[in-house]
């Protein structure tokens, strides 16, 4: 498959950061969806999962539905998907309800004819030509990709690593600032470096912001 023209097509389609989430309509757990007309004016954590009734998926969906309170609270819709069924999306959250107390209260899209998952590169031929790897997309109000995680079948995701990155990325759009390696709530984060030789000799006087150096500077956000 590697240089097939169908790997090479899946290649060049599959949105980056910054692209425009690409259009569809899907049937979900909940409903038929126009992803356009999804979650209007909030953040979209969308991602997929290569199949019910597998292990690793399960606690994956699990970690999502037990922390969705942190998504709500960063205004932020969660949409699901696998190349499944949507009796069989059905089955398997009826089954985890029954087994674990814990309820996927959130669309999953049933992607049957894989059109989403292909629209969106989470069918990786090389990793598997039947299952979505486990792709996370976080899209912002404007629809706007912004940032892009990849899994492969075997390794599940850090359910918290996502929400700070999501965090990271509503902090940093607010405050107009860059996150540091390991930012959390709360850290101090990067003021954009200074452009011009005024800008720099600013900065070195700045006595506002922590300096490591001139072109790296952190502060508190209030
Ligand atoms: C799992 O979720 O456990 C799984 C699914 C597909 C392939 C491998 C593992």
């Amino acid at each position: 498959m590697e240089n097939s023209d169908t790997h090479q097509e899946l290649v060049k389609s599959m949105p980056r950061i910054g692209d425009k989430a690409p259009d569809f309509e899907a049937l979900t757990t909940k409903g038929q969806i126009k992803f356009s007309e999804f979650a209007k004016d909030k953040w979209v954590v969308m991602f997929s999962h290569p199949a019910d009734f597998t292990p690793v998926c399960t606690t994956e969906m699990s970690g999502f539905a037990i922390r969705k309170d942190e998504f709500d609270a960063l205004d932020t819709e969660l949409l699901g998907l696998s190349i499944d069924s949507i009796h069989a999306h059905l089955g398997w959250v009826q089954n985890v309800k029954e087994n674990t107390g814990v309820y996927f209260d959130f669309p999953i899209i049933a992607d049957l004819d894989m059109k989403v998952s292909k629209l969106y590169g989470m069918l990786q031929p090389n990793e598997s030509e039947t299952a979505a790897v486990r792709a996370v997309f976080f899209i912002d109000p404007e629809k706007k990709i912004r940032l892009i995680m990849y899994y492969p079948l075997n390794v599940g995701r850090n359910m918290s690593e996502i929400l700070r990155a999501l965090e990271a990325l509503q902090t940093s759009d607010k405050y107009k600032v860059a996150m540091p390696l390991d930012w959390k709530k709360g850290d101090k984060a990067i003021v954009p470096p200074p452009k011009s030789l005024d800008e720099l000799n600013k900065r070195l006087e700045d006595d506002s912001v922590e300096k490591v150096t001139w072109y790296l500077a952190k502060k508190e956000l209030s």
